[in-house]
């Protein structure tokens, strides 16, 4: 296998972790759970019956599976051989390459649908992965990851406290008014690789909703969907930290900027306008 990974410790480590740990992939959730998203649900619908998915990042394509009409050609690309393997199990007529997504083994608009699902938080260079994405795609590009550069929301690596990390971030959303970034520039992390493993403790980025819209608008895209998932149930779990969010959740759930980009989930459909 081609790896285009800079080779320090923890992108090895990362690299490492992710063809070698079997169990990572059987916490993902089942096909049928993500059929009930209403994430799933949103771009099922921009999908024709015949067109062409490709999922970047695929881990065992417990999701490309969801979108398996028998018609549509899928395709599905990830680093981890382990992860491969089990795709190719669970979609037969599926095709799937084994590589860093840092540089997509494809033509110019190749595929209908080109998303994205649980992996921009783990990525050393989204940018990069990103213009691979918009390059590839002849029609849509959807990326759906945890908004962990929400004021409200932070990554398990991060270790600033509730405040700090609140005002941190919403000082970067107050600068947006004044200047709109056209680059990615998410806040890193440093993954926790030493403990047993637990979901998003291999974070090494945050990913933030709104600095991805600005990016994608600066790419000439065009916004179909932008969603902070406000209205998903993991943010009504009776939690104490649900509750201090409760009016933010309600400001964002009445659309007022910037509250209704401070959900839990960063989830975006783009459109491309031109095809190059
Ligand atoms: C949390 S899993 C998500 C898998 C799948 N998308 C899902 O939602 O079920 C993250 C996946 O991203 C893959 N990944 C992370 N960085 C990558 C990179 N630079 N190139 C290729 N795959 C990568 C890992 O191998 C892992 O399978």
């Amino acid at each position: 296998m081609k790896n285009y990974l800079k080779s320090d410790k923890v992108n090895d480590k990362l690299n490492n972790f992710w063809n070698t740990c079997k169990s990572y992939y059987d916490v993902m959730g089942s096909t049928e759970d993500f059929k009930k998203e209403i994430f799933y649900k949103e771009m099922q619908k921009l999908l024709g019956i015949k067109d062409s998915v490709i999922e970047i990042g695929c881990g065992d394509a417990t999701k490309l599976r969801a979108f398996d009409n028998g018609k549509r050609k899928l395709c599905g690309i990830d680093l981890s051989r382990i992860a491969i393997q089990k795709a190719r199990d669970k979609i037969k007529r599926g095709k799937f390459k084994i590589s860093n997504i840092e540089k997509l083994p494809y033509k110019d608009n190749s595929f209908d649908f080109v998303y994205s699902a649980y992996v921009f938080e783990h990525l050393n260079n989204p940018e990069k992965v990103l213009s691979e994405m918009i390059r590839i795609s002849k029609k849509y590009v959807c990326v759906l990851c945890p908004n962990f550069g929400s004021p409200l929301y932070k990554s398990p690596p991060n270790k600033d406290g509730i405040i700090t990390n609140a005002l941190r971030k919403f000082l970067r959303y107050f600068l947006y008014t004044f200047k709109k970034p056209i680059h990615i520039n998410w806040l890193k992390v440093q993954p926790i690789l030493n403990k047993p493993y637990e979901p998003d403790f291999d974070a090494t980025c945050e990913p933030d909703i709104l600095n991805l819209r600005y990016y994608l608008i600066s790419k000439g895209l065009k916004e179909v969907k932008v969603s902070s998932g406000w209205e998903h149930p993991l943010s009504s779990r009776p939690t104490l930290l649900n509750m201090i969010r409760a009016p933010f959740k309600m400001l964002g759930r009445m659309r007022i900027y910037p509250f209704s980009y401070m959900g839990p989930f960063c989830f975006v459909i783009f459109e491309k306008t031109k095809v190059s």
